[in-house]
């Protein structure tokens, strides 16, 4: 069995790098969390750059999008010397492990991957890779190989983190006790932000009218903000069935100033929406603009980031590698040298 040295626990989780800037949903459904739990945990933060090839990119740009995203995971309080902060192909046991599981997991069984029912869905399922189909199962191997305990996420991710937990079930009752099963570490109130212009679906980069993007001018932010769709009453109200688009603005607010939701909507008895909307984009933009600079500052020194990087893949690697050893034991693999 594979045990640590510490009792502390371990949290694991990782940001796509698709696009030039995170949106609102990824900073209050996860980046936020992860920086509260850097503290009482041993922290590996990742950005995902294998996963991001599911889809098409352009090289020059996932080149960019992968320091800004590294510089904007720092930017919104994760501190590199504290949590293990990496690249994900810098890590080669992350594909390695990949294969592995992908030979554990039933065809049905990724098939019920609701994301790829989405993702495909959205772009053709002509067009739809096969690494789009097998992505969770990545994903699976990410969080593996690194024993962690907890994931903290969004609740779009939910159902990647209970495959994790079956197919590290099933490894260790057949192969023998080898891989911590993990828990999904989702906040409520946050799990799921939503569109602007659709208040039904959630807020995604791939729906950039209804998203809020952090790197964006503060002015584009207020824009967006205020155009978001409400409803027809006038009463600021906490009622994510009957008022889903005034809750998701409530809910920003409320995170944003650190109160409590039903607080904030009592607040407005009397004020319109009108109000409720500018109060929220002052909010956001008070948190946006210094982020915005700490990432030009981040992104204008690349040797430095470049850096971070290195040291931060050495120490995701110490930990990786030893996984992925017992692994290809435990399958019968002989390893280089017959040791
Ligand atoms: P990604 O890059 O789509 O999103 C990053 C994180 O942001 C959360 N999120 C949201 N939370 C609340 N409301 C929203 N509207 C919203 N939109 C996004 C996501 O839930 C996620 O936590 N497969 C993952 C990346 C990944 C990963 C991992 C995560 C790869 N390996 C291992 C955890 C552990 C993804 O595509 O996230």
């Amino acid at each position: 069995m594979i045990t640590r040295m510490s009792g502390t626990p371990r949290v694991l989780s990782g940001i796509q790098p698709t696009a030039g800037s995170f949106q609102l949903g990824n900073y209050l459904g996860a980046v936020r969390n992860w920086v509260s739990l850097q503290e009482g945990n041993d922290a590996f933060y990742m950005v995902v750059d294998l996963h991001a090839i599911t889809v098409e990119q352009d090289p020059a740009e996932l080149r960019t999008n992968i320091a800004l995203a590294y510089a904007q995971i720092i930017a919104a309080g994760v501190d590199p010397s504290v949590s293990t902060l990496f690249v994900q192909s810098h890590v080669p046991e992350h594909t390695q492990l990949g294969w592995v599981m992908q030979c554990q997991t039933g065809f049905g069984e990724a098939s019920r991957m609701t994301q790829f029912k989405d993702k495909s869905a959205r772009g053709g399922s002509d067009h739809a890779s096969v690494g789009l189909f097998t992505y969770p199962i990545l994903q699976v191997a990410d969080i593996l190989v690194y024993q962690a305990d907890g994931v903290p996420v969004g609740e779009d991710q939910r159902q990647h983190v209970e495959l994790t937990r079956d197919l590290a079930q099933r490894f260790n009752t057949r192969y023998g006790q080898t891989f911590t099963v993990p828990k999904p570490l989702i906040v409520k109130e946050t799990a799921k932000i939503f569109d602007l212009q659709d208040p039904s679906s959630k807020m995604s980069k791939s729906l950039p009218n209804g998203a809020v993007f952090l790197l964006d001018d503060p002015q584009v932010i207020t824009k967006r903000i205020k155009s978001a769709v409400t409803d027809s009453e006038s009463e600021v109200r906490f009622d994510p069935a009957a008022k889903p688009g005034v809750s998701n603005l409530l809910t920003i607010l409320a995170t944003f100033t650190d109160r409590d939701v039903e607080t904030v909507a009592a607040s407005y008895h009397g004020l319109g929406y009108g109000a409720l909307k500018a109060d929220t984009a002052e909010a956001v933009v008070a948190f946006a603009a210094p982020y915005a600079a700490r990432v030009r500052e981040l992104t204008g020194d690349p040797a430095e980031l470049h850096r971070l990087m290195a040291t931060g893949a050495a120490k995701a690697r110490a930990v990786a590698a030893p996984t992925l050893a017992t692994v290809y034991d435990r399958l019968g693999f002989v390893a280089v040298g017959g040791e």
